[in-house]
């Protein structure tokens, strides 16, 4: 594994282990692979591999160059994924309206009403249908911005008022206020996970030098995941909801 696989794999692996024990489960029709929309799959990180698990999977994103990084991704491991140019806001008039899985990994914080992104979702699961959320958890944000000198950003971010030197929307979230959100767009909540709690905090170059200790750490991110006490710490918010 490379030094860029391995601090890969330390910040995604308690994402990817509850979204794939959700899909262990798939009711009748997944048999031929759940049909899955990635909605701002970017480069298709989480699209490729969910394609060669055997799932049907569409990533929909605004960046051309995304688009292109994906398709050439899916190429690369010989999966078939479909792209296509476009917004969260145009998802109906974009996919199926009965989906199986949609993934919406770190696109809720730039979106101008991340309520009304959660309604078009839903629209477009089928009912029992699953959502994956990755949102930025806001306390670690708060805390990255300070330690960085960013003390007016900082401040801002804890009232999750607008970030002044931001040119666009930069929503952070709290445990209870992604789980609100998720809850009031009529899904229910199946779990919350925190995400990197510590990943973000190890020098890479730990990870590269001491042999294990990617292995190791992802044990810990996995143990310290579930604890409420370690959601203000994470740097994301993993939630699945039906
Ligand atoms: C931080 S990246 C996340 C990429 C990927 N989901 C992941 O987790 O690795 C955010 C992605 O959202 C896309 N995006 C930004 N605004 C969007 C919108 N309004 N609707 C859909 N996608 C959007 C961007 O083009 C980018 O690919």
């Amino acid at each position: 594994m490379s030094a860029s696989e391995r601090r890969r794999s330390a910040r995604t692996a308690v994402v990817w282990e509850a979204l794939e024990r959700a899909l262990e489960h798939p009711a009748a029709y997944w048999e031929q692979g759940a049909r899955v929309v990635d909605v701002g799959g970017g480069t298709g990180g989480f699209a490729v591999r969910l394609a060669e698990l055997g799932h049907r999977v569409t990533v929909v994103d605004p960046s051309p160059d995304a688009l292109a990084a994906l398709a050439r991704r899916a190429r690369e491991v010989g999966v078939e994924v479909a792209g296509v140019q476009g917004d969260l806001s145009d998802l109906p008039t974009l996919v199926d309206d009965d989906l199986d899985v949609v993934l919406c990994h770190g696109v809720l914080e730039v979106v101008d009403d991340p309520a009304a992104s959660l309604a078009t979702i839903r629209e477009v699961l089928r009912p029992d249908g699953l959502l994956s959320l990755l949102v930025a958890q806001r306390h670690a944000a708060v805390v990255a911005r300070a330690m960085a000198g960013h003390f007016p950003q900082a401040l801002a971010l804890l009232a999750d008022a607008p970030d002044p030197s931001a040119g666009r929307a930069n929503h952070r979230f709290t445990a209870a206020e992604a789980t609100a959100l998720v809850a009031d767009a009529g899904f229910e909540v199946a779990s919350v996970h925190g995400v990197r709690v510590f990943a973000d905090l190890v020098p890479g170059s730990l990870l590269d030098l001491e042999p294990g200790a990617t292995a190791a750490l992802v044990e810990l991110e996995r143990a310290v995941s579930e604890r409420p006490e370690y959601l203000p710490l994470a740097t994301q918010l993993h939630l699945l909801a039906r």
